[in-house]
């Protein structure tokens, strides 16, 4: 008979193999085991219980633990229909579900085609971009794709090829090939110390100068974040996203933009396209599409581009699960239901003023931004210039908050927050008391005071 071990954290170094963190760090400090959670609480093996500041630590969780509604839904369509193979076999919560998506997306996308999670809807994407340009007839030869530096599109061979961030290819990395990269917008800190409307102009004469490079007939598609994770929450000018759309018009490119992270309410709108004002043709989602629940993805893109697929030669045997798709469905009910997206949207407001008046003017601290439940702090070594801090500093900073009781998320330069959409704002400034306090008794160490 199997037995579950009573230890958690040994059971954990004997058996599993940790993505991102280097063995020996975690032989030290051993895995942060989550035993059980509720709401935006979540308490570990050691019995401690702290406040999520990141929903399960990969921003997905945005309705928190412990959902009962969620978990009924579960259920039931497992007693129903758990699960059917996508193809022939199609399943209704599938087919319901991927109305809904058509609904609350925007412009005209309305077919979708579903994975399990972000890395496969970029895979499926780019698949997608190639099938129609070969099957349109548009671009018969074309299977190249455009990225950016700093981009994260996840860990599949396809996906880590357009990827330049997080340390997850191989050094040295042998891409699939056909993909390229070009510069991303930053609006704070840039790599030439440029001021922003001239970097951005950099970054859209670069992708043009890329696309002549690799022989427009071959680039099929171009695919960015809207707001990329990357340092802590890019929000390019809003002319960036206008001015791509143009470019990508004007040599028949097909724009993916993935929304992975800032789909579903994450940045105040449903869809952060909402924000940026440009009808993608292709658009990817995972992560809060489940709210951390099951894991599912999915594309959705325009009728005229799915029409000219004659034969779309993929498929994950996951696809549409009936369970994982019941879950979005509740979740995007939930999140419809008691309005989140507005509630977030209009809390963030006050949150993002509060962490300003806390630790703004803090010399560590260089740009608080964000939109929605999803803010990032940028820290750096010199207000003026915007130096990048010491790396350590932002580790650090994570580390001591999450002693106080609180768990944030250091990504590069910056700190990235990421709540439930249910947080409350007792928990918002909770957040912002500790993150302050942290930012004070770390800072001094390296000497900004
Ligand atoms: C923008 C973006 N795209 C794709 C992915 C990959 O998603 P997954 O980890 O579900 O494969 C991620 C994951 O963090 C992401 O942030």
């Amino acid at each position: 008979m199997l037995k579950n071990s009573q230890d958690p954290t040994k059971t954990s170094l004997d058996h599993s193999i940790f993505p991102l963190v280097p063995r020996d760090v975690m032989q030290k400090n051993g895995p942060n085991v989550l035993m059980s959670g509720d709401g935006l609480m979540v308490t570990n093996q050691h019995g401690e219980t702290v406040l999520d500041m990141m929903s399960m630590t990969t921003r997905a969780g945005s309705l928190g633990y412990g959902n009962k509604e969620i978990a009924q839904a579960m259920y039931d369509q497992a007693l129903t229909m758990p699960y059917s193979g996508a193809g022939i076999n199609y399943n209704n919560a599938a087919a319901q579900l991927a109305k809904t998506l058509a609904e609350i997306t925007p412009g005209r996308l309305s077919k979708v085609a579903f994975t399990s999670g972000g890395s496969e809807a970029t895979e499926t994407a780019i698949k997608i971009a190639r099938h129609y340009q070969v099957q349109s007839g548009n671009k018969p030869a074309a299977y190249k794709v455009i990225s950016r530096w700093n981009a994260y599109h996840g860990a599949s061979m396809g996906a880590l090829s357009c990827t330049d961030w997080l340390s997850v290819r191989d050094d040295p990395a042998v891409r699939v090939p056909g993909h390229s990269f070009v510069a991303n917008p930053m609006c704070y800190r840039n790599p030439y110390g440029l001021d922003v409307e001239t970097y951005t102009d950099v970054c859209i004469a670069h992708l043009e100068r890329q696309i002549e490079l690799e022989d427009p007939t071959l680039v099929a598609a171009f695919i960015g974040e809207p707001f990329q994770q990357a340092n802590g929450v890019q929000i390019p000018l809003p002319r960036y996203w206008k001015t791509v759309r143009e470019i990508c018009n004007k040599y028949g490119i097909i724009m993916i933009v993935d929304e992975v992270i800032t789909g579903f309410g994450r940045t105040g709108t449903w869809f952060a396209s909402e924000q940026i004002d440009v009808e993608p043709d292709i658009l990817n989602m995972a992560k809060s599409m489940a709210a951390g629940y099951a894991p599912i993805g999915a594309v959705i893109t325009r009728p005229e581009i799915a029409d000219a697929i004659e034969h779309f030669r993929h498929v994950h045997t996951y696809s549409g699960h009936a369970v994982c798709c019941a879950v979005a469905a509740k979740v995007i009910e939930i999140v419809d239901r008691d309005g989140l997206i507005e509630r977030s949207a209009k809390l963030a407001k006050t949150w993002a003023a509060d962490m300003q008046a806390n630790f703004g003017d803090h010399p560590a601290v260089g740009d608080i931004r964000g939109r929605g439940f999803w803010q990032a702090v940028d820290f750096t070594s010199d207000r003026k210039t915007h130096a990048k801090p010491d790396p350590q500093m932002v580790l650090d900073i994570a580390e001591r908050a999450r002693a106080l009781g609180v768990i944030v998320g250091p990504i590069g330069t910056a700190i990235e927050l990421a709540p439930a959409l249910t947080a409350t704002a007792d928990q918002l400034a909770n957040c912002t008391h500790s993150l302050g306090q942290a930012i004070r008794d770390v800072a001094p160490k390296y000497k900004l005071v």
